[in-house]
């Protein structure tokens, strides 16, 4: 075991996926870049695994526009890469939870850099990893699953009986919120494309909805709560399908709509009493480790469809900007074939 790190300290190299330039995965490139070293507040660490969000996806296109944020022209993160899962490599002089060899996960949202063999993360973001699951589970849980517990628990409120709809419920963050809010004990209607409608069924929807055929905002039903993963209607449809009271939060979406939810959405809380707003979701190191508590427990599981090698992320991207993806995609690092 001493010569392969031996080797790697000599060359200070490491294989990474790049890119220069905002276009389709073709721009990404499989390349040897220098290994980064931690700043006081960070530490190294060997990625085992890092998921796939839709977040590196719009980050990679440049589109919405707000994924530009940064770095208009020119991205400013050449590494995508954000839930990372790995050991610690080595430790900055400021580091004080973390020494090498412990295995952590976190969300590196502000830095990216994880589709590597190593990144540099700080240690504000990351959390030890709960023994028993793996490092896939664990790069699973980040974005998606603080995405879910704020909208469903802490912005949501969802309480017992209440009737919950989940927009964009196959996805990463969908799949987490429909499991959480079956758990606060609500009735679930998961929206999604036709593929997706059995798998969300086996997560505990009572109800799902084919968006390709059916517009759950012009079926007359009504729900206390919304989370839309992907808003593209009108403020006032989201109006309509609210119960009195009722809350909506858009976590993703067109640029239009989100803009419309922040300036009609006021306005159209103090009219009807009904809550219409944009999810601003802060990564909370306390939130990820109670998904993450959650995981472990059995309660929700990290729904993980597709594996895919470093070399791979190109076609990783392309699967889940596709839409095609059920739940998460990981990709898992290889050290010894890398
Ligand atoms: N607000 C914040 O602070 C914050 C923070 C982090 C991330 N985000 C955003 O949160 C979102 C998280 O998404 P994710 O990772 O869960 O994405 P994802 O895994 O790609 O899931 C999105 C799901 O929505 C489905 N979908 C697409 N169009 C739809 C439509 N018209 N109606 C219903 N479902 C539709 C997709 O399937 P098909 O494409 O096959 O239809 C997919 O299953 C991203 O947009 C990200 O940028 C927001």
């Amino acid at each position: 075991m001493t010569a392969p790190s031996a080797k790697r300290s000599d060359s200070q190299q490491m294989k990474a996926i790049v890119r220069t330039k905002y276009g389709p995965p073709e721009v990404l490139q499989l390349k040897e870049v220098a290994r980064p070293t931690p700043k006081d507040d960070e530490v190294l660490i060997m990625v085992q695994a890092v998921s796939v969000n839709r977040s590196d996806w719009e980050m990679l296109l440049g589109a919405p526009l707000y994924a530009r944020f940064g770095g208009l022209l020119r991205p400013r993160h050449k590494i995508l890469g954000s839930d990372i899962a790995g050991r610690v490599e080595m430790a900055g002089r400021g580091v004080t939870r973390f020494r090498p060899g412990d295995e952590v996960f976190g969300d590196n949202l502000v830095r990216m850099g994880g589709f590597a063999q190593y990144v540099c993360a700080r240690e504000k973001v990351l959390a030890l990893k709960p023994a028993r699951m793996t490092f896939e589970e664990a790069a699973a849980i980040p974005q998606a699953g603080v995405i879910a517990l704020q909208g469903i628990r802490d912005k949501g409120k969802v309480q017992a009986g209440q009737k919950v709809l989940i927009n964009g419920a196959g996805g990463g963050a969908g799949t987490f919120a429909v499991q959480l809010a079956k758990s606060y004990g609500a009735e679930v209607t998961a929206v999604d494309n036709t593929g997706k409608l059995d798998f969300m069924r086996s997560l505990g929807a009572d109800h799902v909805i084919d968006y390709t055929r059916e517009d759950f905002a012009k079926n007359r039903q009504q729900y206390d709560l919304i989370l839309d993963v992907v808003a593209h209607r009108s403020a006032f449809a989201y109006r309509r399908a609210l119960r009195p009271e009722g809350r909506y939060f858009a976590v993703g979406g067109s640029v239009a709509a989100l803009f419309q939810i922040l300036f009609l959405g006021p306005w159209i809380g103090r009219t009807t009493g009904k809550r219409i707003r944009v999810l601003a979701v802060r990564p909370n190191l306390e939130d990820m480790v109670h998904v993450a508590e959650l995981c472990e427990a059995g309660k929700v599981v990290p729904v993980i469809d597709r594996r895919y090698p470093l070399g791979e992320v190109p076609e990783a991207l392309r699967y889940l900007g596709e839409g095609r993806a059920k739940g998460k995609v990981v990709i898992t690092v290889d050290h010894s074939k890398t």
